[in-house]
């Protein structure tokens, strides 16, 4: 069997999850395994009329099996693979695909991996793949004999479902979404934002598009000028490498060398609103989106974004994009920031879009101005417990700015240290070793559990004005 490994590691031959896919070519060596450093070789392969992308696509037309081996960047795939791909589809090689079989082996902390195998599934769905499913370890799981024995079994049936001609079906129905122009009506009544800090980012400059006209309807909505930054502008030298220099002291390697920690640092450090703009390419945004996602891990597991508002301007089908809404919504809640608005141009009429342009100015600095950020939903709660366990644990040593932080900001709220708590329980527990006792307590939980809530109600007096 042909096998085409698209390898997404940055890290080439030294990437973890590659180690997976070379353990499996040990066990199963009757095939052959075409490996292509996609990750680590993307300006190569980027080149005009280069010879690298051509080779990668013609292992593709070979290929019986195509394997997509990737870690999880920021809740999605490395920028450098998300760009592989806008190109697979940009210069029409997309047919290649069809009727190929695949499958995704993806190692990570599994923070939110579920979205980078959400995305690799949906693009496999628009290549006409023939998806026969997806591995998504943890990083050291082929360290245990458990993990090694899961991923022999995953191999074993990937094979056997391709000599035996198995079919499978798509979960992502094609893109359907009509694209109509949006001009935006007569002028908005300007908020004023006060002191307010406010940055627009955008990947491109969009002037005489959809999302350039809701950029400018949007700034136009702030009384002051509020700053815009076109990421395609700034001095960017390259992605982010995963090579975790940053995380003794949360400096980067690019630092000095290109614009993006300065930018970090003095553009959106201090924002107290982030409106953040782009076209939806693929299944998800640009990758120059995804680099400033990525790169941006220089601050690792530290909620940079803690306390911002983030308004976001997306033109293209949102409502169709499951991982696209859930990396975006992961990325904002586990740091404690407020996704307080999105606005698309998906409907048709042009006023109902300035109204929800005007809307979202509106509700985004009332929001900044009272402070408001919405209650964590299991998406910032059980992240931040991800990375709590993470860098408390395994990863300490590694990310040990991140540790500091941590321990200086109250973020290692384990429950063991709930004392109160903890003595509650323990007592209770004592208490309803009695069997009559233990009745009685059951009847009371119910009122007991609202009684404290029911307290704080009957306090509440109306406000005096
Ligand atoms: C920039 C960057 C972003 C990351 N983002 C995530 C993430 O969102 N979720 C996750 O579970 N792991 C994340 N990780 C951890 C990697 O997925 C993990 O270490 C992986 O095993 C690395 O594989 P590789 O050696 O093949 O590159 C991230 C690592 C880096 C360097």
């Amino acid at each position: 069997m042909n096998i085409t490994v698209l390898s997404g590691s940055p890290k080439g031959k030294d990437s973890v999850t590659l180690q997976s896919v070379n353990y499996i070519s040990k066990l199963f060596p009757e095939h052959t395994y075409d490996v292509f450093h996609i990750g680590q070789t993307i300006n190569a392969l980027m080149e005009e009329n280069g010879d690298a992308f051509d080779a990668v696509m013609a292992s593709v037309t070979q290929a019986d099996l195509i394997i997509w081996a990737t870690p999880v960047y920021t809740c999605l795939v490395p920028a450098q693979y998300k760009r592989f791909i806008e190109k697979v589809f940009a210069d029409g090689k997309a047919p290649l695909f069809k009727g190929k079989y695949a499958a995704v082996i993806s190692t990570s902390i599994n923070f939110f991996d579920n979205y980078a195998v959400d995305y690799l599934r949906a693009i496999n769905d628009d290549l006409d793949t023939l998806f026969t499913g997806s591995y998504s370890a943890d990083s050291y799981d082929l360290l245990k004999e458990e993990g090694q024995i899961r991923l022999a079994q995953f191999a074993a049936q990937t094979f056997e479902d391709v000599t035996s001609g198995a079919m499978f079906g798509k979960r992502t129905y094609p893109l359907s979404y009509s694209w109509h122009v949006y001009e935006s009506g007569p002028a908005p009544e300007p908020v004023d934002s006060g002191p307010l800090k406010v940055l627009l980012i955008q990947d491109e400059n969009y002037d005489g598009t959809n999302l350039g006209r809701m950029v400018d309807r949007c700034t136009q909505g702030f009384k002051a000028d509020i700053e815009v930054v076109t990421l395609s502008e700034l001095n960017v030298k390259g992605d982010c490498l995963g090579c975790i220099q940053c995380g003794f002291d949360h400096a980067c390697i690019y630092e000095g060398k290109d614009d993006f920690i300065d930018f970090a640092r003095e553009k959106v450090a201090p924002a107290d609103i982030l409106i953040l703009a782009g076209e939806i390419k693929d299944r998800w945004l640009s990758s120059t989106w995804k680099q400033f996602f990525d790169r941006s891990f220089f601050q690792n597991h530290v909620p940079a974004l803690k306390g911002k508002q983030v308004g976001l301007l997306l033109s293209g089908p949102l409502t169709q994009m499951v991982a696209l809404k859930g990396t975006l919504d992961a990325i904002v809640e586990w740091q404690g920031a407020h996704l307080a608005d999105t606005v698309t141009d998906e409907v048709e009429r042009s006023g109902f879009i300035d109204s929800r342009i005007d809307t979202m100015v509106r509700r985004i600095t009332a929001f900044a101005e009272r402070g408001y950020v919405r209650p964590a939903t299991f998406v910032g709660i059980g992240g931040r417990k991800v990375f709590r366990d993470d860098v408390w644990g395994r990863h300490r040593f590694v990310f040990q700015a991140d540790h500091a932080y941590y321990e200086a900001n109250g973020l290692y709220d384990f429950p063991h240290d709930d004392a109160d708590a903890m003595k509650m329980s323990e007592d209770m527990i004592k208490l309803t070793q009695d069997p009559d006792m233990r009745q009685a307590i059951r009847k009371m939980l119910k009122k007991e559990m609202v009684k404290p809530h029911k307290g704080i109600v009957e306090k509440t007096d109306a406000p005096n004005d």
